[in-house]
């Protein structure tokens, strides 16, 4: 018996949750059904062995990716939010080979990437880039500029020569800065600037999916917005797909147009960028959304306070994950095991909600009470 299997994460699940999950997965199309699925990911986990005592024994798992299900369509910019610790950037490389699964498939334009040999996987990884979150120590400081974007053309041996030097300064200048900069190193360039030549690094060898791990949040707002801009540029010249991962819905509205709600390793919603800021129907999202800063006063709505911290991966509460902190307090479902399944244009992981339960007006009620007692 294999490891994956010792620790499923299908455990506890009857036939038709696993029906419900298989059609979930089948309406992770919505709204686009008609678009071709570039990424499919199916039962995704990624356990971390705890090990502990003299011997060092491992004594039990943090599940920083628990069963974790989803579609990515190609063209598309899936955005992925969630606290701190939910499993995002672990996600993230798995997707980019930088983490082997613990279970679960990857399947890239249907070839399932966990099959393949390590030689084999080689010609899948250059479609799959990421570009990290902190410009200052993602690059290099002892490479120039040059010897940073021609690294995975050299690596990969896309490209030879003099056409790697040619590129590199045709990279510089789709990213907007001067190809006389390819000289310079990475200390002589301002945040925005590294982020730029990451992304450059990123196009290096054409990539067709790009993991975009919190690109922006490390850069000032003014920056923030150019450097989106470029991104959503860049994608339409190149016919890029993102995932792109942020902590807020706030930080992924102009550039998503599908999101993914992310909680304690597993997805609690999934929905068109309109259907989840108009009318978000997980308890979870629906404080997400409420926590939005809206300029406004006259359409500001009451923040929904959640109880407590994010639980401990290493021991989730049971059933429903995120029954610790809902606001719900009569959910008659709090001890079961929640899965997403399709309602309307969402997925999503409240069988209370899903069977009607949970309304908008339970919400604002929640809102209110909390507001009440600050
Ligand atoms: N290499 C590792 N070994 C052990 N645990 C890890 C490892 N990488 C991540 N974790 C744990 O997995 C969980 C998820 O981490 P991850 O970095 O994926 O979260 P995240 O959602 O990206 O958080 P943030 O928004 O802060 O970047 C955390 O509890 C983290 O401590
Ligand atoms: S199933 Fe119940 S406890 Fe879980 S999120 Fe939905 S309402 Fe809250
Ligand atoms: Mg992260």
């Amino acid at each position: 018996m294999t490891q994956s299997q010792n620790i499923s994460p299908d455990q506890g699940l009857e036939a038709k949750d696993q029906a419900a999950a298989a059609a979930a997965t089948a309406a992770g199309s919505e709204p686009s059904q008609d678009k071709e699925v570039l990424l499919s990911l199916k039962g995704l986990c990624k356990y971390f062995p705890i090990k502990s005592g003299l011997l060092n024994h491992k004594t039990s798992y943090l599940k920083a990716v628990d069963n974790l299900t989803l579609d990515i369509h190609k063209g598309e910019c899936f955005g992925l939010v969630g606290e701190s610790g939910c499993g995002k950037t672990t996600l993230g490389k798995m997707i980019a080979g930088l983490y082997k699964p613990t279970a679960g498939e990857i399947l890239y334009n249907g070839t399932n990437l966990g099959a393949l040999t390590r030689n084999e996987r080689r010609k899948y990884s250059r479609d799959i880039q990421m570009i990290f979150q902190d410009p200052y120590s993602s690059l290099n400081p002892r490479m120039t500029v040059e010897e940073i974007i021609s690294e995975p053309m050299v690596v990969n041996k896309t490209h030879h020569g003099a056409e790697i030097g040619k590129r590199v300064e045709y990279l510089l200048e789709c990213v907007g800065l001067a190809k006389t900069y390819k000289s310079r190193y990475p200390h002589e360039f301002s945040g925005g600037q590294r982020q730029r030549i990451g992304i450059a690094r990123a196009l290096a060898v054409s990539p067709r999916l790009i993991v975009c791990d919190e690109a922006v949040s490390a850069l000032d707002v003014s920056i923030q917005a150019q450097i989106l801009n470029l991104l959503d540029d860049l994608k339409s010249e190149f016919g890029l797909t993102y995932l792109f991962i942020a902590h807020g819905l706030a930080a992924v509205k102009h550039i998503s147009d599908r999101i993914g709600v992310m909680y304690l390793g597993s997805l609690v919603e999934v929905a068109p960028k309109e259907a989840i800021y108009d009318n978000p129907l997980h308890p979870y999202t629906q404080s997400l959304i409420s926590a939005i800063p809206i300029i406004d006063p006259s359409k500001r709505k009451d923040r929904i306070l959640l109880k407590g911290d994010l639980p401990s991966p290493i021991d989730p509460p049971a059933g429903c994950r995120f029954n610790s902190r809902c606001f719900v307090e009569d959910c008659p479902h709090k001890q079961e095991q929640q899965i997403l399944v399709p309602m309307g244009k969402h997925l999503i992981a409240c069988k209370h909600v899903s069977d009607g339960g949970c309304t908008k007006e339970a919400a604002a009620a929640a809102a209110a009470s909390a507001r009440a007692s600050a």
